[in-house]
Protein backbone atom coordinates (compact mmCIF):
# COMPACT_ATOMS: atom_id res chain seq x y z
CA UNK A 1 0.00 0.00 0.00
CA UNK A 2 3.04 2.33 0.68
CA UNK A 3 5.00 2.95 -2.32
CA UNK A 4 8.21 1.07 -1.85
CA UNK A 5 11.49 1.15 -3.94
CA UNK A 6 13.66 -1.96 -4.55
CA UNK A 7 16.16 -1.32 -2.16
CA UNK A 8 12.98 -0.37 -0.06
CA UNK A 9 12.06 -3.99 -0.19
CA UNK A 10 15.33 -5.71 0.71
CA UNK A 11 15.40 -6.85 4.28
CA UNK A 12 17.01 -4.34 6.41
CA UNK A 13 20.24 -4.96 7.48
CA UNK A 14 23.65 -3.90 9.91
CA UNK A 15 24.75 -2.45 6.68
CA UNK A 16 22.27 -0.72 5.38
CA UNK A 17 21.51 1.22 8.65
CA UNK A 18 24.93 2.22 8.16
CA UNK A 19 24.30 3.44 4.68
CA UNK A 20 21.29 5.16 5.89
CA UNK A 21 23.59 7.23 8.36
CA UNK A 22 25.99 8.25 5.79
CA UNK A 23 23.16 8.96 3.53
CA UNK A 24 21.16 10.92 6.34
CA UNK A 25 18.43 8.84 5.77
CA UNK A 26 16.37 8.46 9.04
CA UNK A 27 15.89 5.21 10.49
CA UNK A 28 11.93 4.61 11.70
CA UNK A 29 11.56 2.05 14.46
CA UNK A 30 8.94 0.64 16.63
CA UNK A 31 8.19 -2.17 19.34
CA UNK A 32 6.47 -4.77 18.47
CA UNK A 33 5.67 -8.33 20.79
CA UNK A 34 3.74 -10.16 18.02
CA UNK A 35 3.19 -11.72 14.46
CA UNK A 36 -0.04 -9.11 14.01
CA UNK A 37 1.32 -5.65 14.91
CA UNK A 38 4.90 -6.86 13.48
CA UNK A 39 3.06 -7.59 10.33
CA UNK A 40 1.15 -4.25 10.05
CA UNK A 41 4.76 -2.95 10.82
CA UNK A 42 6.27 -4.14 7.81
CA UNK A 43 3.19 -3.17 5.82
CA UNK A 44 4.18 0.42 6.59
CA UNK A 45 7.64 0.00 6.25
CA UNK A 46 9.13 0.48 8.94
CA UNK A 47 12.74 -0.53 8.95
CA UNK A 48 13.24 -1.90 12.32
CA UNK A 49 11.09 -4.10 14.94
CA UNK A 50 12.39 -3.87 18.97
CA UNK A 51 11.39 -7.05 20.79
CA UNK A 52 11.35 -4.74 23.48
CA UNK A 53 11.86 -5.73 27.52
CA UNK A 54 9.20 -2.97 27.74
CA UNK A 55 7.03 -5.63 27.10
CA UNK A 56 7.22 -6.44 30.66
CA UNK A 57 5.53 -3.18 31.47
CA UNK A 58 2.65 -2.41 28.40
CA UNK A 59 2.57 -6.06 27.66
CA UNK A 60 2.18 -8.06 31.20
CA UNK A 61 1.55 -5.01 33.39
CA UNK A 62 4.68 -4.82 35.66
CA UNK A 63 5.77 -1.55 37.18
CA UNK A 64 9.23 -2.30 35.51
CA UNK A 65 11.27 -3.71 32.75
CA UNK A 66 12.76 -6.07 35.93
CA UNK A 67 10.16 -9.44 35.73
CA UNK A 68 10.78 -10.23 32.18
CA UNK A 69 12.59 -13.21 31.68
CA UNK A 70 14.91 -14.91 29.16
CA UNK A 71 11.80 -17.37 27.75
CA UNK A 72 9.32 -14.37 27.26
CA UNK A 73 11.88 -12.63 25.35
CA UNK A 74 12.65 -15.33 22.86
CA UNK A 75 8.66 -16.33 22.89
CA UNK A 76 7.76 -12.81 21.63
CA UNK A 77 10.98 -12.45 19.59
CA UNK A 78 9.55 -15.62 17.68
CA UNK A 79 6.23 -14.63 16.97
CA UNK A 80 7.33 -11.24 15.93
CA UNK A 81 10.24 -12.71 13.77
CA UNK A 82 6.91 -15.04 12.14
CA UNK A 83 5.16 -11.74 11.27
CA UNK A 84 8.10 -9.48 9.74
CA UNK A 85 10.78 -10.64 7.15
CA UNK A 86 12.03 -7.28 6.28
CA UNK A 87 12.77 -5.05 9.25
CA UNK A 88 15.70 -5.69 11.19
CA UNK A 89 14.73 -7.54 14.23
CA UNK A 90 16.41 -6.02 17.33
CA UNK A 91 15.62 -8.33 20.63
CA UNK A 92 16.34 -7.03 24.04
CA UNK A 93 18.46 -9.07 26.54
CA UNK A 94 16.44 -8.60 29.91
CA UNK A 95 17.39 -7.75 33.43
CA UNK A 96 20.62 -9.92 34.43
CA UNK A 97 20.68 -12.08 31.44
CA UNK A 98 24.01 -10.39 30.32
CA UNK A 99 25.55 -10.13 33.65
CA UNK A 100 28.68 -11.53 32.47
CA UNK A 101 29.97 -12.72 29.31
CA UNK A 102 28.79 -16.75 29.41
CA UNK A 103 25.35 -15.63 30.24
CA UNK A 104 25.11 -13.23 27.70
CA UNK A 105 26.59 -15.49 25.04
CA UNK A 106 24.24 -18.33 26.11
CA UNK A 107 21.13 -15.48 26.47
CA UNK A 108 22.15 -14.40 23.31
CA UNK A 109 22.14 -17.54 21.12
CA UNK A 110 18.48 -17.99 22.27
CA UNK A 111 17.73 -15.07 20.93
CA UNK A 112 18.81 -15.36 17.94
CA UNK A 113 18.61 -18.99 17.40
CA UNK A 114 14.94 -19.71 18.65
CA UNK A 115 13.71 -16.08 19.03
CA UNK A 116 14.85 -15.52 14.64
CA UNK A 117 16.19 -11.97 16.40
CA UNK A 118 18.95 -10.37 14.21
CA UNK A 119 20.35 -8.01 16.96
CA UNK A 120 20.20 -7.92 20.37
CA UNK A 121 20.30 -5.33 22.12
CA UNK A 122 21.67 -4.65 26.01
CA UNK A 123 21.90 -1.07 28.61
CA UNK A 124 25.01 0.12 29.83
CA UNK A 125 28.31 0.72 29.21
CA UNK A 126 31.23 0.04 31.98
CA UNK A 127 31.09 -3.72 32.80
CA UNK A 128 29.08 -4.07 30.05
CA UNK A 129 31.84 -3.12 27.67
CA UNK A 130 33.53 -6.92 28.27
CA UNK A 131 30.11 -8.13 27.06
CA UNK A 132 29.58 -6.28 23.96
CA UNK A 133 33.54 -6.90 23.27
CA UNK A 134 32.83 -10.67 23.47
CA UNK A 135 29.72 -10.82 21.49
CA UNK A 136 31.26 -8.30 18.32
CA UNK A 137 34.00 -10.62 18.68
CA UNK A 138 31.39 -13.80 17.46
CA UNK A 139 29.89 -11.99 15.05
CA UNK A 140 26.75 -11.37 17.44
CA UNK A 141 25.43 -7.78 15.92
CA UNK A 142 24.82 -5.42 18.37
CA UNK A 143 22.59 -2.74 20.26
CA UNK A 144 23.71 -0.87 23.25
CA UNK A 145 21.63 1.01 24.96
CA UNK A 146 22.37 4.39 27.11
CA UNK A 147 21.14 7.58 28.70
CA UNK A 148 17.59 6.07 30.53
CA UNK A 149 18.34 2.64 30.96
CA UNK A 150 15.22 1.05 32.76
CA UNK A 151 16.88 -1.67 33.96
CA UNK A 152 18.56 0.29 36.38
CA UNK A 153 15.27 2.41 37.40
CA UNK A 154 16.17 1.64 41.22
CA UNK A 155 19.59 2.88 40.95
CA UNK A 156 18.75 5.75 38.59
CA UNK A 157 15.76 6.61 41.07
CA UNK A 158 12.97 6.82 38.92
CA UNK A 159 12.20 6.84 34.69
CA UNK A 160 13.92 10.54 34.98
CA UNK A 161 15.61 12.09 31.96
CA UNK A 162 19.54 11.55 32.38
CA UNK A 163 22.72 13.96 31.11
CA UNK A 164 21.53 17.46 32.17
CA UNK A 165 24.30 18.13 34.58
CA UNK A 166 28.16 18.40 32.34
CA UNK A 167 29.41 15.75 34.28
CA UNK A 168 26.58 13.52 33.32
CA UNK A 169 26.81 14.67 29.98
CA UNK A 170 30.88 14.19 29.77
CA UNK A 171 30.46 10.40 30.74
CA UNK A 172 27.49 9.95 28.51
CA UNK A 173 29.61 10.81 25.46
CA UNK A 174 32.70 8.85 26.78
CA UNK A 175 30.26 5.64 27.05
CA UNK A 176 28.71 6.64 23.76
CA UNK A 177 32.65 6.04 22.02
CA UNK A 178 33.11 3.33 24.32
CA UNK A 179 30.58 1.26 23.16
CA UNK A 180 31.46 1.56 19.54
CA UNK A 181 35.11 1.23 20.10
CA UNK A 182 33.47 -1.83 22.02
CA UNK A 183 31.74 -3.10 18.88
CA UNK A 184 28.18 -2.26 18.97
CA UNK A 185 26.54 -1.68 15.34
CA UNK A 186 24.01 0.74 17.03
CA UNK A 187 23.23 3.12 19.62
CA UNK A 188 19.80 3.61 21.47
CA UNK A 189 19.50 7.26 23.46
CA UNK A 190 16.94 6.92 25.57
CA UNK A 191 15.65 10.52 27.57
CA UNK A 192 18.50 12.92 26.74
CA UNK A 193 18.83 16.28 26.04
CA UNK A 194 18.54 16.83 22.27
CA UNK A 195 21.37 18.94 21.93
CA UNK A 196 24.22 16.29 23.70
CA UNK A 197 21.86 13.20 21.77
CA UNK A 198 23.05 16.00 18.45
CA UNK A 199 26.60 15.90 19.46
CA UNK A 200 26.78 12.61 20.39
CA UNK A 201 25.04 11.18 16.85
CA UNK A 202 27.86 13.44 15.23
CA UNK A 203 30.35 12.08 16.94
CA UNK A 204 29.71 8.14 16.40
CA UNK A 205 30.21 6.28 13.01
CA UNK A 206 27.36 3.51 13.95
CA UNK A 207 23.64 5.11 13.82
CA UNK A 208 21.88 6.68 16.57
CA UNK A 209 18.30 6.14 17.45
CA UNK A 210 16.43 8.38 20.02
CA UNK A 211 13.76 8.07 22.26
CA UNK A 212 13.41 11.45 23.77
CA UNK A 213 16.56 12.57 23.01
CA UNK A 214 15.87 14.86 20.17
CA UNK A 215 15.21 15.34 16.59
CA UNK A 216 19.20 14.88 15.53
CA UNK A 217 19.57 10.95 16.26
CA UNK A 218 19.78 8.82 12.99
CA UNK A 219 16.94 7.34 13.79
CA UNK A 220 13.85 7.03 16.13
CA UNK A 221 11.95 4.16 18.25
CA UNK A 222 8.46 4.74 19.96
CA UNK A 223 7.17 2.03 21.91
CA UNK A 224 4.41 0.54 19.95
CA UNK A 225 1.73 1.40 22.78
CA UNK A 226 2.42 5.14 22.92
CA UNK A 227 2.23 5.79 18.95
CA UNK A 228 -1.30 3.73 19.21
CA UNK A 229 -2.44 5.90 22.35
CA UNK A 230 -2.75 2.65 24.71
CA UNK A 231 -0.25 3.48 26.83
CA UNK A 232 -1.25 2.25 30.46
CA UNK A 233 -0.71 5.26 32.83
CA UNK A 234 0.02 8.91 31.57
CA UNK A 235 2.05 8.68 27.77
CA UNK A 236 5.73 10.17 28.49
CA UNK A 237 6.39 13.78 27.02
CA UNK A 238 8.17 12.27 24.10
CA UNK A 239 5.40 10.13 22.44
CA UNK A 240 2.82 10.83 20.21
CA UNK A 241 -0.65 9.22 19.45
CA UNK A 242 -0.31 8.78 15.53
CA UNK A 243 -3.50 6.40 15.77
CA UNK A 244 -5.42 9.66 16.24
CA UNK A 245 -6.81 10.95 12.98
CA UNK A 246 -5.48 7.88 10.88
CA UNK A 247 -8.24 5.00 10.33
CA UNK A 248 -5.49 1.61 11.22
CA UNK A 249 -2.90 0.64 12.94
CA UNK A 250 -1.25 0.03 9.64
CA UNK A 251 -2.11 3.87 8.74
CA UNK A 252 -0.84 5.12 12.50
CA UNK A 253 2.85 3.13 11.99
CA UNK A 254 2.99 4.75 8.37
CA UNK A 255 2.08 7.99 9.66
CA UNK A 256 4.74 8.50 12.12
CA UNK A 257 7.30 6.60 9.79
CA UNK A 258 6.44 9.75 7.44
CA UNK A 259 6.94 11.78 9.82
CA UNK A 260 10.29 11.12 11.32
CA UNK A 261 11.30 10.71 7.70
CA UNK A 262 10.24 14.43 6.94
CA UNK A 263 11.47 15.29 9.67
CA UNK A 264 8.77 16.70 11.24
CA UNK A 265 8.65 14.28 14.37
CA UNK A 266 10.11 14.30 17.04
CA UNK A 267 9.13 18.19 17.72
CA UNK A 268 10.72 20.45 20.35
CA UNK A 269 7.74 19.12 22.59
CA UNK A 270 8.79 16.19 22.58
CA UNK A 271 11.92 16.75 23.67
CA UNK A 272 14.47 17.76 26.51
O1 LIG B 1 12.28 -1.99 25.85
C1 LIG B 1 12.09 -1.10 25.01
O2 LIG B 1 11.02 -0.98 24.39
C2 LIG B 1 13.18 -0.17 24.75
C3 LIG B 1 12.86 1.09 24.00
C4 LIG B 1 12.20 2.04 24.90
C5 LIG B 1 14.07 1.68 23.37
O3 LIG B 1 14.27 -0.40 25.17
Amino acid sequence: MYAQSASESRPVTVTRLREMKAGGEKIVSVTAYDAGFAAQAEAAGIDMILVGDSLGMVVQGHASTLPVGLDHMVYHSACVARGAQRPLLVADLPFMSYRDVPHALASSARLIGEGGAAMVKLEGAGWALEVITALAERDVAVCAHLGLTPQSVHKLGGYRIQGREAAAAERLKADALAVERAGADLLVLECVPSALAAEITRSLRIPTIGIGAGPDCDGQVLVMHDLLGVTPGRRPRFAKNFLAGTGSVEAAFAAYAEAVRSGRFPGPEHGY
